[in-house]
């Protein structure tokens, strides 16, 4: 009877141990999109609508984001957030490319394109 009791507690106290469990793992999953949300949040800001920085936002989805990824962080392309270069550096960069690394966009792109892509690119934090 002792034993059976002793053995008794033993499954329950393993039972709720295993229900512990269970509550913090349902508990992890349903956490788990909050998450998702919150890193979600760190992606691009889109520029309001009709500002050159949102031209050059579509701009960049269009012809850029597939090497720079689509939240601007480097892909096969550095990271475009912080860039220190030059309005004039960035515009040969686009215009020209880098040769072997960034086809050129001369033939794409004209001038206010560019400059909408500079302002976009201004506007990504560090
Ligand atoms: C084929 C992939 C590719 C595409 C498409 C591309 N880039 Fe690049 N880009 C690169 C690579 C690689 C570099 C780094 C070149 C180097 O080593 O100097 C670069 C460099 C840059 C730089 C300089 C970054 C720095 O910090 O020095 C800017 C700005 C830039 N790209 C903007 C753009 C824009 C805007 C577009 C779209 C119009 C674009 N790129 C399209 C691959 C690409």
């Amino acid at each position: 009877m002792k034993i059976s009791l002793q053995l008794k507690g033993t499954i329950l106290g393993t039972a709720a141990g295993l229900a512990a469990i269970g509550i913090a793992f349902a508990a992890g999953q349903i956490l788990q999109p909050k998450h998702v949300a919150s890193g979600a949040a760190e992606e691009l800001v889109v520029p309001p609508a009709g500002t050159p920085a949102n031209a050059g936002y579509k701009l960049f989805m269009l012809n850029c984001a597939h090497c720079h990824g689509s939240d601007a962080r480097g892909d096969e392309g550095p990271d475009l957030h912080g860039v220190t270069k030059s309005d004039q550096r960035i515009t040969k960069i686009i215009q020209n490319g880098v040769k072997g690394e960034m086809p050129k966009f001369s033939a794409k792109l004209n001038d206010a394109d560019t400059q909408a892509l500079i302002a976009f690119i201004r506007t990504l934090g560090d």
